[in-house]
């Protein structure tokens, strides 16, 4: 077995710290969304790769918003959400939901979803959710939502590993396959 990177706790650095957080958990590939709210002003959003479906039945999802985001508490105010599950050829709209900027909205088509918050267009999948349940988690928070409406929409994802972006090389999913 080939050890490429290893942290652990010692006497002089008590326990991994966030670089080494990073450089391990990076190897755990994610999709990518972006989680929208609407304040009655303007639409907000910020990019998530810590999506996890949680229970089926009630239909919870959690997500992780860190302390340091500034769009976080706007949204958070309103109680609910838009989860927009990006495709393949949103690279570039990824990136611009993850900078702290006022214009995230800038050349982005999008349409209230029945919940009000932003629904993205041309994206794999959407899921409108109500805030439930708050757990603090050190420099994030874990967020629980209630989903309220979902739908998938055909298309390939973009996949966040070791810090870039990719996606599926070889395309094996049954298409009709639930
Ligand atoms: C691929 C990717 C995944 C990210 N995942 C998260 C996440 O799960 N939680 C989070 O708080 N920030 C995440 N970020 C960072 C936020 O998108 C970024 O800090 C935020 O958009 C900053 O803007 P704000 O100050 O307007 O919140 C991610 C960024 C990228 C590029």
């Amino acid at each position: 077995m080939s050890l490429e990177y290893a942290a652990t706790a010692h006497p002089t650095h008590p326990r991994p710290g966030p670089q080494d957080m990073r450089a391990v958990l990076g190897h755990f590939c994610t999709g990518i969304a972006v989680i929208t709210g609407h304040d009655g002003q303007r639409p907000l959003g910020f990019t998530c790769q810590s999506l996890t479906s949680v229970s089926l039945d009630p239909p919870y999802v959690s997500f992780c918003p860190s302390r340091s985001s500034s769009t976080w508490p706007l949204i958070r105010a309103t109680g609910r959400v838009c989860i927009n599950i990006l495709a393949d050829h949103q690279a570039a709209l990824c990136a611009q939901f993850a900078r702290s900027s006022e214009d995230k909205f800038a050349g982005i088509t999008w349409s209230p979803a029945a919940n009000g918050a932003p629904r993205l267009h041309d994206t794999l999948a959407t899921i409108e959710a109500g805030l439930e349940y708050e757990h603090d988690a050190g420099d994030h928070t874990i967020v629980v939502a209630h989903v309220t409406t979902l739908g998938a929409h055909g298309g390939r994802p973009l996949l966040f590993y070791r810090g870039d972006y990719g996606g599926f090389a070889d395309w094996r999913l049954d298409p009709t396959a639930e």
